[in-house]
């Protein structure tokens, strides 16, 4: 991922900077959830080539596999399982730096190294949470976690 944005050379501030306000005119006016979903999944995959993003929504005391762009993925995660179950309980972003350094990480493919999840609240409860995967290790910081907060506010 970093050679990519040496080649285009835009930085991840940059890309995230263009890329919101394409994002909130995708996505004005259109309530269907999933479609919002499938659109945003597109759109970040596209502009940062990541492995692998996608949705999860929260169904009784799992997680169900939603819209997502990349390989085939795990279908269910339980309340408090893997990146995508802790964030969903502890109601914050998650930036795991090394997957192989969080216990109980969920490997839906062995390529994947680095993760951010973030949920999507509404209500103070969790409804779905957004989840991204990189190949490449430490790939995931705090621009990352301040735009894809913005963005999945959107499609509340
Ligand atoms: N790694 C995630 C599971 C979902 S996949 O990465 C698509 C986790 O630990 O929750």
């Amino acid at each position: 991922m970093a050679e990519n944005l040496q080649i285009t050379g835009k930085s991840k501030e940059e890309r995230y900077a263009s890329l919101f306000p394409q994002i909130a005119a995708l996505v004005e006016g259109e309530p269907d959830l999933i479609a919002n979903m499938a659109n945003v999944a597109a759109a970040l995959r596209q502009t940062f080539d990541f492995f692998w993003v996608g949705f999860y929504r929260v169904d009784g005391e799992q997680l169900v596999l939603a819209p997502f762009q990349g390989p085939v993925a795990c279908t269910r995660i339980r309340y408090g399982k893997g990146v995508c179950g802790t964030a969903w309980k502890e109601k914050q972003t998650l930036i795991v730096p090394d997957v192989d350094q969080f216990p109980g990480h969920i490997a839906c493919n062995s390529a994947s190294r680095s993760e951010i999840v973030v949920p999507l609240i509404q209500n103070d409860t969790v409804y779905a949470v957004l989840d991204i995967d990189s190949d490449s290790l430490n790939s995931f910081d705090e621009t990352d976690r301040i735009y894809l907060e913005k963005i999945v506010a959107l499609i509340g």
